[in-house]
């Protein structure tokens, strides 16, 4: 889901709004709404898209110079107009806009029914305007009544609230992300100019990159200036961050997909990830503080992508001879490792996964260091770990992650020999690190992924398996293909696929392998792909050149020659290319694949 609100923007405040909605497109979203604020409150929404909310707007007058939006992507009830947000109370004066669940809704919401109130759809949220409402006729005002009750939800919310009374905004967050955007004339404490909120900086960063983060348990009041008071009411002052991303990062640049731009954008990325961290004479590498963390342990938290990301971590570590192990976040909690001394590590791109935050809160509650690896400066993981470890990818706008992985491959480089390989005399490493910007773009000049993808196109389902590092990159490939292709698409290890999914396999389902180097891993990994091969499937070898796959494979994706290690982003920049063009070719929705959002708020 994603909010955006705006004061202060005069006539544009509509056209604000709209704006900010499709800034946040990018996370998912099944509806769509917005409410603006002048004499008197006036809302329009929509399922489906934006432009179904444009086609809406189209002929209405709606005006006002203070105003909320939302896109919503369904947790409670069906993605149905009535259930798309802003949500008002019985007496059309109050919208509501949120992001996360409210935990306590039922009995919140039969008491206000009790009580008289009649609600008109099936969300969670529709209790926040009721209660609002009820407050107002209490009496109290419209401060308090925002206040009282946001202390009666539990649950995890980032609210935005117009109230008819009061000229302003009111906001509140609590385990959702929140942030305050000051515009042209805007200053923390003074009166004038235009204030932004959004539950992303993307959805504001056209007008403005300086920035307010809102903390948990701190409530905004937004009316020609901004008011910030934390949870007993005392007024906080609040740092201005500068985000440095320029709003042309967040468009397409020519390019048909924001991930086909950013596939591309990796060297960028990658060189960016690098500046400053690695010094090639000397093979060293210098993240700063965080190579005093010397962990005697490493546990890794993460979802998705991020987590194929911690599987090859915790390689790393345990080939420095650390302990490490990946965990699914969503599983940690459930059943919680003793963290002993170990770091506890959460990958997350978005720095806001939900699973991933509760399994980083489970480990600090047990008395665990925990450090994120994001790539969101000002993330709630980024200010509530004990440290952070930033891959430096640029903003990401597809939902399926890309740069942000081999982001993540190349900043755990860079971790690991900085802490856990400090006095390994295997560096022959960095120079590879220093090399793979371009070696990727390498790839993306030569990359025969496109005419494998039309080969390939109308296969049944598609496999992927590899070994040692390439392993999770044979998951990552499998996953990539399913989310934005729709196809069934599976990874294995290689040498897993002969105790049962060798059984799936025949003339119709293609086998992307990992063939990477000429050792002892590459050699099996080839009798893999016999094994495969005798059962005739189509063999598509990713390849290095050094081990004997083009002889078995019908189609070669070739990667420049290079360290285990940095073959694994490589390898992976072509089945991203493979996953992306099969996609293209089906039609699918690239950048937004169906039931899937950017930035899971929700466990
Ligand atoms: C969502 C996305 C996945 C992503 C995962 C973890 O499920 O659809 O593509 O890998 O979240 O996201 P994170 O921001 O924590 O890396």
């Amino acid at each position: 889901c994603g909010i955006i609100g705006c004061i202060g923007r005069g006539d544009e405040t509509l056209d604000t709004l709209v704006h900010g909605l499709e800034k946040l497109e990018y996370r998912g979203y099944d509806s769509a709404g917005i409410a603006l604020l002048d004499e008197e409150l006036s809302t329009c929404k929509t399922s489906g898209k934006i432009a179904d909310l444009r086609e809406k707007l189209d002929g209405r007058d709606l005006s006002g110079e203070v105003g909320i939006g939302h896109t919503r992507w369904s947790t409670h009830g069906p993605p149905t107009d009535e259930n798309a947000h802003p949500h008002a109370d019985c007496t059309g004066d109050i919208a509501v806009v949120h992001n996360g669940i409210i935990e306590n809704y039922q009995p919140v919401r039969d008491e206000l029914v009790a009580d008289g109130h009649r609600f008109t759809s099936d969300t969670d949220t529709e209790v926040v305007p009721h209660l609002i409402e009820s407050k107002l006729s209490a009496g109290l005002s419209p401060d308090e009544a925002f206040r009282e009750t946001v202390d009666r939800l539990e649950g995890s919310y980032a609210i935005a609230a117009l109230i008819e009374d009061a000229d302003g905004l009111f906001v509140a967050r609590n385990d959702s992300p929140l942030v305050v955007g000051l515009g042209a004339g805007a200053s923390p404490d003074a009166d004038g100019g235009a204030f932004f909120i959004a539950s992303d900086v993307p959805a504001f960063r056209d007008f403005t990159g300086d920035v307010i983060y809102l903390e948990d348990g701190e409530f905004a009041r937004l009316d020609g200036r901004l008011t910030v008071t934390d949870s007993q009411g005392s007024q906080v002052t609040k740092d201005v961050h500068t985000v440095e991303w320029d709003a042309e990062e967040t468009g397409k640049s020519g390019y048909d997909h924001f991930m086909l731009k950013e596939i591309h954008e990796q060297p960028r990325a990658l060189r960016q990830c690098l500046r400053g961290r690695v010094e090639e004479q000397t093979a060293s590498v210098d993240i700063g503080d965080l190579a005093d963390l010397a962990p005697t342990g490493v546990q890794f938290v993460a979802c998705g992508t991020s987590y194929h990301a911690a599987m090859y971590g915790a390689q790393l570590f345990r080939d420095a001879g650390v302990p490490a192990q990946a965990f699914l976040a969503s599983e940690y909690a459930t059943s919680p490792p003793p963290v002993g001394n170990s770091l506890v590590v959460g990958i997350s791109q978005s720095g806001e996964t939900a699973d991933t935050l509760s399994a980083l809160r489970e480990a600090e509650s047990r008395g665990a260091r925990t450090l994120t690896l994001t790539n969101t400066v000002g993330s709630t993981m980024d200010r509530e770990c004990d440290h952070t470890l930033y891959i430096r990818s640029g903003p990401e706008i597809g939902v399926a992650a890309s740069k942000t992985f081999a982001g993540q491959l190349t900043a755990l480089n860079l971790f690991s020999m900085a802490t856990a390989e400090r006095n390994s005399t295997r560096r022959d490493v960095v120079p590879e690190l220093r090399k793979l910007p371009g070696n990727v773009q390498k790839i993306l000049d030569s990359s025969s992924a496109e005419a494998v993808a039309d080969y390939y196109e109308d296969a049944e389902s598609y496999f992927f398996i590899g070994r040692g590092y390439q392993y999770p990159v044979a998951l990552e490939g499998a996953l990539k293909l399913k989310e934005i292709s729709y196809e069934h698409a599976e990874g294995f290890a290689a040498g897993e696929l002969k105790h049962g999914p060798l059984a799936l396999v025949d003339e119709n389902t293609p086998v992307f392998a990992m063939a990477v180097g000429d050792d002892e891993k590459a050699r099996k990994t080839l009798g893999n792909i016999k094994e495969v091969e005798a059962r005739d499937a189509p063999v598509v070898a990713v390849t290095d050149g050094r081990n004997d796959a083009e002889r078995y494979a019908d189609h070669v994706l070739e990667i420049p020659e290079t360290h285990p290690r940095a073959a694994a982003v490589l390898g992976n920049v072509q089945l991203q290319l493979v996953s992306y063009h099969i996609a293209d070719q089906l039609g699918r929705s690239i950048d937004k694949p169906r039931n899937l959002a950017k930035s899971v708020t929700v466990e």
